[in-house]
């Protein structure tokens, strides 16, 4: 594959990483550092035009709204969190699959205004209630909000689940379903303008990659 305009990718570390690297593979993409080993942020890949910046997943939407990705891979739930300002997602990639879910005590009460909901995902989690005309309020977390029922910090969470292993070991259930959670490739909107052939190029060849993994 011949990128004719440079091009930088976003993802974070960890299991969204591994699971896109198949995916980039397919488009002729290998970074040259190992983002496990090496303390970089910006890796190099076997194309001099295409470079690889690993970042937090909550940043990665802010990195490919203000250009300074062209392209990034994001959760869903990043997504939903971000708003999706000046950014196109035009593919899931159905990597890293879970579901943001409201969970609790098998008894939780889940009616009335006066409810506490402690997420990390509090946009998605206030449209979730407000949808439903409820009023909660919300506590903002950043990680390990499976706590915050087991100490009375909130009567209810909003987080991801993917085998359910968190909750049940701390006796928690799954209560209700809010969305449904994938990896999504995103593209700055001017990079799409600006650098059409190769993010069209990259789009199809990891369309393709995606269509072959999931056949
Ligand atoms: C995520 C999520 C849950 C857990 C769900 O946490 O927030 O705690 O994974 O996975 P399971 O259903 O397979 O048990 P993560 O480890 O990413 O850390 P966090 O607490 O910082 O969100």
């Amino acid at each position: 594959m011949i990128f004719n305009k440079p091009i930088t990718i976003a993802l974070s570390k960890g299991r969204i990483f591994k699971q896109t690297l198949p995916l980039l593979a397919h488009a002729g993409i290998e970074p040259v550092d190992d983002p496990e080993t090496s303390r970089k942020l910006i890796l190099d890949t076997n194309h001099p035009q295409v470079k690889l910046v690993t970042i937090r997943a909550t940043d990665v939407p802010t990195y490919v709204q203000w250009g300074a990705a062209d392209l990034g891979v994001a959760g869903k739930d990043a997504l939903m969190e971000h708003g999706g300002e000046g950014l196109y997602e035009p593919l899931d990639l159905q990597i890293a699959k879970c579901r943001l879910m409201v969970a609790g005590h098998p008894d939780a009460e889940l009616q009335g205004n006066r409810l506490r909901v402690a997420t990390k995902y509090v946009n998605s989690a206030r449209s979730y209630f407000s949808s439903r005309g409820q009023q909660v309020e919300i506590i903002k977390l950043y990680g390990s909000m499976e706590l915050a029922p087991l100490v009375g910090l909130a009567d209810i969470i909003v987080d991801l689940v993917e085998s359910g292993n968190t909750l049940k070991a701390n006796g928690l259930v799954p209560l209700e379903h809010v969305a449904d959670i994938s990896s999504r490739l995103v593209v700055n909107k001017a990079s799409w303008k600006m650098k059409h052939n190769t993010v069209m190029q990259l789009l199809e060849a990891m369309r393709e990659a995606v269509n072959q993994q999931n056949s």
